[in-house]
């Protein structure tokens, strides 16, 4: 499973990516509000740290103009993945874009029929929100689930792609499913790496060590 990171600050973006782990980013415009900073600039950096695909979201709401808008964004960089939002015009700048080889990410999807109809109109990914579904009285993993359905049965290329995650259960549950990448805040990454077993473990271990007076470094 792919890995993004939900965000438009720089720090967290560099300091995930010195992990290796980091297949991509996404952001949106909530997110580029939050850092304050001007949407062209800081995609252009972000596109700099990662390699992989970093969305960026079109504001208009007509197909014309998206059109306008992804012909401004996919010059910032090879790798910058346009974020359609899924409505009628959404996936015919969708189908308009990926019909050129610019790839696309198409967001807010909440039922599987609107994954069905993005992976049509040839998305790259799909972007159902999970924790905003939950928050609706649903559960967005069976969303996923039946998404992962429905792809299989036709052998979409279209990846899933589970946003709005709000915690380490989540991406759990992503990767049983076989979500093909999951995007989520720096802090649920961080907390992907915790146990607090494996803390103990260091302790004692350190402990232990110190006793026997030995170090590994000459
Ligand atoms: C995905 O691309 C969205 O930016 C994001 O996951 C939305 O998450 P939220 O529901 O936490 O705002």
């Amino acid at each position: 499973m792919k890995f993004f990171v939900d965000t438009a600050e720089i720090e967290p973006i560099r300091e995930l990516a010195a992990t290796g782990l980091l297949d991509g980013v996404t952001t949106n415009p909530s997110l580029i509000a939050k850092s304050g900073r001007d949407f062209m600039e800081v995609t252009k950096e972000i596109c700099g740290l990662v390699d992989g695909p970093v969305s960026a979201e079109v504001v208009a709401l007509d197909h014309a103009t998206m059109m306008k808008e992804a012909e401004v964004l996919r010059k910032i960089a090879d790798n910058v993945c346009i974020k359609v939002p899924l409505t009628v015009d959404g996936l015919k700048t969708c189908k308009a874009l990926t019909g050129e080889g610019t790839m696309v990410n198409v967001t807010l999807c909440f039922s599987a029929n609107q994954a069905l109809l993005a992976a049509k109109a040839g998305a790259s990914f799909i972007s159902p929100f999970v924790g905003r579904h939950d928050d609706n009285g649903f559960d967005g993993m069976d969303l996923i689930e039946d998404i992962r359905l429905i792809y299989d049965n036709y052998n979409f290329a279209t990846e899933i792609l589970v946003a709005s995650v709000r915690h380490t259960t989540h991406v759990l549950q992503a990767a049983k499913i076989g979500a093909d990448v999951m995007t989520a805040p720096p802090k649920v990454i961080h907390d992907l790496f915790k146990h607090v077993l494996t803390d103990k473990g260091i302790e004692g271990f350190m402990a232990d060590w110190a006793k026997t007076g030995q170090t590994i470094l000459k």
